[in-house]
């Protein structure tokens, strides 16, 4: 278990660690996304699934609640999900993200929704302004994600991955 943080200056710096985060991605992952509106969490996630090989930016997932996406499109099945306008954290159950899991990882903003729902096993990272006009990020990662996370820093640009052979 460990936790820390890290600065993300601008917006590219919050998709680049987004894109470091995809080669971590394995079946069965959860990445919590903490933060106020407007903070850069759907940023990240669109980095991971641009990384993971999805060639249009990811929409918000805002109203569709659960964006689900498969190989080809991209190298490990991940949903994107946004909570937010999750009324009553007994929703979460119906969404299917435990059948989501079973074959591929989830990336999940406002997973505070989801009350005391959330796995133990997930990925806790938190946005929040600097005060500079960037952001700060600060984790917690589980014993799942021990040598993990922290990624190492990454050269530029990074290639997609080619999808993974199931
Ligand atoms: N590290 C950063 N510094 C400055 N602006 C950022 C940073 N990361 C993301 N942004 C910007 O913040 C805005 C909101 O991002 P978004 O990912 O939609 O937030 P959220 O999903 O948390 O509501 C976007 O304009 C995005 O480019
Ligand atoms: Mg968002």
């Amino acid at each position: 278990m460990s936790d820390g943080a890290l600065a993300l200056p601008d917006a590219a710096a919050t998709e680049a660690l987004g894109r470091a985060l995809a080669p971590l991605l394995r079946e069965g992952d959860v990445v919590a996304l903490f933060g106020d509106l407007g903070v850069g969490k759907t940023s990240l996630a669109r980095g991971a699934l641009a990384a993971l090989g999805l060639a249009e930016e990811a929409p918000s997932p805002t109203f569709a609640i659960v964006q689900p996406y498969a190989p080809p499109e991209v190298a490990l099945p991940v949903a994107h999900v946004d909570l937010y306008r999750l009324d009553a954290p007994e929703e979460a159950a119906e969404l299917g993200l435990d059948d989501l899991l079973e074959d591929g990882a989830l990336l999940i903003e406002w997973p505070e929704r989801m009350g005391g729902g959330l796995w133990p096993h997930a990925l806790r990272l938190t946005l929040a302004p600097d005060g500079a006009g960037g952001r700060r990020l600060t984790w917690h990662a589980p014993a799942a994600w021990e040598g993990r996370w922290p990624p190492p820093p990454l050269p530029h640009p990074q290639p997609a991955l080619a999808p993974r052979p199931r």
